[in-house]
């Protein structure tokens, strides 16, 4: 009988869904109609918080068809004023259909539209504005000076908000010119995209006007933007050097931001000029407007021609403000001029291809970066910050390909990772190192080129750098370069790469397969198309990034090369220079010998690059992680880091390290102290006292450097390093902001009440963000839970975002110092339902990271899971967190031995 119900649960349903699949093909609209222009005329009403609009969207017909679907979310249609007609002729409306899980609007026509022929549609609509960030919404900010709220209104429509603003085709590929009408109450200024023609008063309404737009180029939907608002504005002077075009630029920011600088924003004429002169092609619009919303979803939008950024994000306090929120501000700026080729220009088909726009967009903006502040060399420690997470994230094997597909709203979301613009960056870097400057260059100024104003799917960014590298000779003629790329955009993972030298014959034999730590996918053996280019101790050149040979994918069990310029027997040998594609390396036993003793023993390294010294630690640490080398080996190469002058292998190593101290306990904490002290004591001693630090602000280049190592220091007792921050602080000397976290850690770790009193004080005495921040974090040094619990109650209380934002500093300090930890993790766990209510997943996915991160009792782990598995916003991060915890959990069982024994034999 169960089997006969069985049989009838699965008539019935094959009966049911076709008829579902027959109307809609999930989430995607049909393809009959395709949208070529859209009239769009928005009035807004600041003052009751609505607006009302009218669109007029002239569809092409593909195929005959007598229904129309496109996307409307949460609007009010008036549907007595519908219409379609094919400018001959009217047609009429049947009925109308919604589908709200898919966003859906569908008008059953009277009349066939035609195959071929062009229909206009028209829709009336309207919608209140509120407070969402998403679609037509609502911000405001207080004027300091009268205390009055002002309300504005402002469009984020990435990735499928538009269609809370106006009916549309809301999916990147129907791409059409818009002409958009902004009506308003004069008191107010409308933007939009492209610069007004010409604004007539309002038919009805008293002081009210219409401005019309400048027809926009065939855009995406989400792209589109507009602001009602009544900001004031500066100019930033076009930059001298921008050769091809005349941008202007304009700078809207509520008033009492007017007279700060702020750099990322001055930095938007030189970016522009810098993308034009790179991609050879030039930015198409008129204009640029960057806008500061007070509220806003992400940390900026790339909106063609209306750049949004989200004021909170971004650096106003120049003596307050840390160098590392400067930066991330002028990458920012970069990232979003980037867009305007990669994404506004040549967009990607659909959301599965996302890293088609965030991958270069990340990519060049590094290198824009590096190009217009050179010293700081910002853009190749982003880049190396990246291969470090992307080396420890991608080894798990719940990650999944860049390149994926995604059907609803959530997934295309889900899609806006730090892992597929992390990854997507390297992707590019590595067909940059890989095909070299010129062939690279060539390639994407064709793909941007042959593209421009139209869709692409990857294949179309190989084919291109596929031609441009045949025409350059890179490649051979019968490389496939689309296959070779798919391996590294359609899978998760990446590899490693085992080489072993024969010594007599001068041949190496190489093989790959993916590296894991944890838990193994089954099933599938993977395998990736692998660049090999090579360097020998003798010729030391590390620019040499254009491969010599290959391993292919589908792979052999072993290649054997014979190497054009063999390395001798007492030379080591090192694959991929630069890690100019992203995998890990395991030598023979003699080869890394070699490679250590040029490590130890000569003042230069052996010429090895940075990137690969930081590499070569990365690696040494892993592959010990997963017992394929000894920590006691591991431990004996980073002896080397004790000559390090180099901040990327500095920042590696003891990111490493540190990951690993934390999760141990007893005598073995002990011996890991001793151990950092002995390791980072020279680095120290390198940098000039606290003291002078504190007088002489450091160059802007050197700050991220002596911070961390400060940082580092004192958290250990290296020499005198708590000593001189505590004497700084009795000093009551003003220090500069990037060193005052650091400095009154320390001494909240060695005092008691009164000292907590002291800086909670200054917390509350703090006259900006920037400053609360930093005595927020200084905050969860202290000792004493009972101070430090109210201080949590009182910022996890605010509804303010920059106090809520100091609960979250201060939790992650406590949980990565060595008193608070469980007290800590207890009250996160106790408070989790409100947590989870005020922070956006991002946010606790870092704090859950952070909070495994120091686990060392699998009973935490069951609690944490009971706690929190049931509170949705946690979903996601929970799972996460518990991938990370199983890591460490085997790492506990399988290494924590090996590492603690090799940890005595180095103090
Ligand atoms: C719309 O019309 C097409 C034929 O052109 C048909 O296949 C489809 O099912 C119709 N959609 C709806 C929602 O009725
Ligand atoms: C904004 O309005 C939409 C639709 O009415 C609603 O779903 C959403 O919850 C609202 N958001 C806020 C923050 O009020
Ligand atoms: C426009 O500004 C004037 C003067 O500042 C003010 O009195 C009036 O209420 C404003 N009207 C609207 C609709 O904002
Ligand atoms: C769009 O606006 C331009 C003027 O900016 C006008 O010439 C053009 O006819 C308009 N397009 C449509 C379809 O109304
Ligand atoms: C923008 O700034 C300029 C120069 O300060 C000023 O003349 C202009 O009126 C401002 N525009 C608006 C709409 O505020
Ligand atoms: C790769 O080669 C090494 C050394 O010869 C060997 O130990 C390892 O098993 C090989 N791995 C694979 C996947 O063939
Ligand atoms: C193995 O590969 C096939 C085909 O590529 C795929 O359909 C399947 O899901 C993969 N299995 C696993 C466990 O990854
Ligand atoms: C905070 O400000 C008050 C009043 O200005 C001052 O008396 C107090 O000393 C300040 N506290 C700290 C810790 O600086
Ligand atoms: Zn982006």
């Amino acid at each position: 009988r169960m089997r006969l119900l069985g049989q009838l649960f699965w008539l019935l349903l094959l009966a049911i869904v076709p008829l579902i699949l027959a109307v809609y093909e999930d989430y995607r609209l049909p393809s009959a109609l395709k949208p070529q222009h859209y009239d769009l005329r928005i009035l807004t009403h600041l003052n009751e918080l609505r607006f009302e609009g009218l669109v007029r969207i002239h569809l092409l017909a593909r195929e005959s068809t007598r229904n129309i679907t496109l996307h409307v979310k949460d609007l009010k249609i008036d549907e007595e004023r519908t219409m379609v007609s094919s400018f001959q002729e009217e047609n009429c409306v049947t009925s109308i259909e919604t589908h709200d899980l898919y966003e859906f609007y569908t008008l059953h026509l009277c009349r066939q539209l035609d195959k071929g022929k062009v229909y206009q549609l028209e829709m009336h609509f309207g919608a209140s504005l509120n407070s969402s960030d998403s679609g037509y919404y609502n911000s405001s900010y207080t004027d300091a000076k009268t205390k009055h709220v002002h309300n504005l209104a402002v469009t984020q429509f990435s990735p499928t908000f538009a269609r809370q603003a106006f009916p549309c085709f809301d999916e990147p590929s129907w791409k059409a010119t818009f002409n958009v009408t902004l009506g308003y109450h004069t008191n107010y200024t409308g933007l939009s995209n492209m610069p007004i023609v010409g604004c007539r008063e309002h038919e009805t309404l008293d002081h009210y006007i219409w401005c019309q737009h400048e027809t926009l180029l065939r855009t995406s939907t989400y792209l589109v933007a507009y602001a009602v608002h009544d900001l004031p504005n500066r100019t930033t002077a076009a930059d001298k050097q921008t050769p091809h075009n005349k941008v202007t630029f304009r700078n809207w920011m509520q008033p009492d931001l007017l007279d700060k600088e702020m750099q990322s924003l001055e930095m938007a004429p030189k970016l522009i000029a810098i993308f034009e002169e790179l991609f050879q092609l030039n930015f198409p619009l008129a204009k640029i407007d960057q806008f500061v919303v007070p509220t806003h979803r992400f940390t900026a939008m790339e909106n063609w021609g209306l750049v949004t950024y989200n004021q909170f994000n971004l650096a106003i306090n120049p003596h307050d403000d840390l160098q590392a929120k400067k930066d991330s501000n002028a990458f920012t700026a970069g990232h979003e001029y980037a867009h305007q080729w990669f994404g506004n220009m040549v967009t990607m088909k659909w959301w599965n291809d996302l890293w088609l726009k965030e991958g270069p967009s990340t990519y060049f903006s590094y290198l824009a970066m590096d190009a217009l502040q050179p010293k700081l060399k910002k853009g190749e420690a982003m880049i190396a910050e990246d291969l470090g997470n992307f080396f420890a994230k991608d080894s798990f094997g719940s990650m999944t390909a860049i390149s994926k597909e995604v059907r609803d709203p959530g997934q295309i979301l889900g899609q806006f990772s730090d892992y597929v613009y992390q990854k997507g960056s390297l992707m590019i870097r590595m067909l940059h190192k890989v095909l070299g400057e010129d062939a690279f260059l060539q390639g994407i100024r064709s793909f941007l080129k042959q593209h421009a104003l139209a869709n692409v799917v990857q294949a179309d960014l190989w084919e291109s750098m596929q031609k441009a590298a045949q025409q350059g000779k890179v490649i051979p003629a019968d490389f496939n370069l689309s296959k070779a790329m798919d391996t590294w955009t359609l899978q998760g993972g990446y590899p490693l790469v085992t080489l072993i030298r024969d010594y007599k014959t001068g041949t190496v034999a190489l093989n790959q397969t993916r590296f894991y730590r944890g838990k193994e996918t089954e099933g599938n053996s993977t395998c990736w198309w692998i660049p090999l280019s090579f360097v020998r101790q003798g010729l030391p050149d590390f620019e040499k990034t254009i491969p010599q040979a290959s391993l292919e994918c589908p792979a052999k069990t072993q290649e054997v090369l014979t190497l054009p310029d063999p390395p001798s027997a007492q030379e080591w040998l090192l694959v991929n220079p630069q890690v100019s594609s992203i995998f890990r390396v395991n030598y023979d036993e003699h080869n890394w010998c070699l490679i250590k003793q040029s490590l130890k023993g000569d003042a230069k390294f052996g010429g090895i690059h940075k990137l690969n010294r930081a590499q070569l630690i990365d690696d040494m640490m892993a592959l010990a992680s997963v017992r394929m080398q000894s920590y006691d080996w591991a431990f004996d190469v980073l002896e080397y880091l004790r000559k390090e002058t180099e901040d990327l292998p500095w920042k590696r190593a003891l990111a490493l390290l540190n990951e690993l101290g934390a999760l141990l306990s007893g005598q073995d904490k002990n011996d890991f102290k001793v151990y950092m002290q002995h390791l980072i004591s020279p680095l120290y001693k390198r940098f000039s006292k606290l003291e002078i630090i504190a007088k002489t602000r450091p160059a802007t280049e050197e700050i991220s450097f002596q911070r961390f190592a400060y940082t580092q220091a004192c958290h250990y007792h290296v020499d005198d390093c708590v000593e001189q921050a505590k004497a700084l602080v009795i000093s009551r000397q003003e220090l500069p902001s990037d060193f005052r976290e650091l400095v009154y850690c320390s001494f909240l770790r060695e005092g008691g009440e009164v000292e907590f009193q002291l800086v909670l004080g200054l917390f509350k005495n703090a006259t900006n963000d920037a400053q609360q921040l930093i005595w927020a974090s200084a905050l969860g040094c202290s000792r004493d839970f009972n101070h430090f619990k109210e201080f949590l109650d009182l910022t996890l209380g605010s509804k303010e975002k920059a106090v809520k934002n100091c609960f979250l500093a201060a939790v992650k300090t406590a949980l990565s110092g060595d008193y608070l930890t469980s007290q800590t993790t207890n009250h996160i766990l106790s408070h989790a339902k409100v947590i989870g209510e005020k922070f956006k997943k991002k946010e606790l996915t870092s704090l859950l990271l952070r909070l495994v991160g120091q686990v060392k009792d699998s009973k935490v782990l069951e609690e944490l899971n009971d706690q929190l598995k049931d509170i949705k916003p946690f979903k996601k991060p929970l799972k996460e967190a518990l991938d990370l915890a199983s890591i460490n959990q085997q790492w506990q069982e399988d290494c924590a031995g090996d590492f603690s024994r090799a940890l005595r034999k180095h103090i």
